[in-house]
């Protein structure tokens, strides 16, 4: 198996309160399922200023950090870890652009927003950046290590 040995990269994925607002949750994890990818973690949470800090701490010294929190801030998240080849790089391009305008139609972004401030769903950058976040999310027990080859629904 190509897999063998080897722990496969995760992402951190989040619908943000607007792609829950417009009940793009399905979409989006409807895409991440089809492509192949390994939901390994998935919570919704009303995630506090505070918290939302942290998450994005690189980018406290930008002029949209305040907007960015009270946006990430207004209602409920749904917080996400996807596990497969190349997760973190296949799941931006997923995403789409930061700016949706740039996005390609095909993309999440490209096909559902407008607005680089309401930009319905956030994607790790790098696979450090997916640790720290995943860590940030979620506690240990939380992500789950079942096996999808295992299909005994069929019988
Ligand atoms: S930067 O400037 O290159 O660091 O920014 P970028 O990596 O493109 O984006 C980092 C996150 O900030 C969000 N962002 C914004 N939010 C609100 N308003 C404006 N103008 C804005 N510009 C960037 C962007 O969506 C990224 O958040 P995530 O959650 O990673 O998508």
């Amino acid at each position: 198996k190509a897999m063998a040995g080897k722990t496969p990269e995760r992402s951190f994925i989040m619908v943000k309160p607007d792609g829950v607002q417009r009940g793009l949750v399905g979409e989006i994890v409807k895409r991440f399922e089809q492509r192949g990818y390994t939901l390994r973690a998935m919570k919704m949470m009303h995630a506090s200023k505070p918290h939302l800090e942290e998450h994005y701490k690189d980018l406290s010294s930008k002029g949209f950090f305040k907007d960015l929190v009270a946006y990430m801030n207004s209602g409920p998240v749904v917080a996400m870890v996807w596990e497969g080849k190349d997760a973190v790089k296949t799941g931006r391009k997923m995403l789409g652009e930061t700016n949706p305008l740039a996005s390609a139609p095909g993309t999440i972004r490209g096909d559902f927003c407008i607005e680089v401030g309401r930009n319905i769903c956030h994607g790790s950058d790098s696979v450090e950046s997916a640790n720290r976040e995943i860590s940030l999310w979620f506690k240990p027990e939380e992500i789950i290590a079942w096996d999808p080859c295992i299909k005994d629904w069929i019988q």
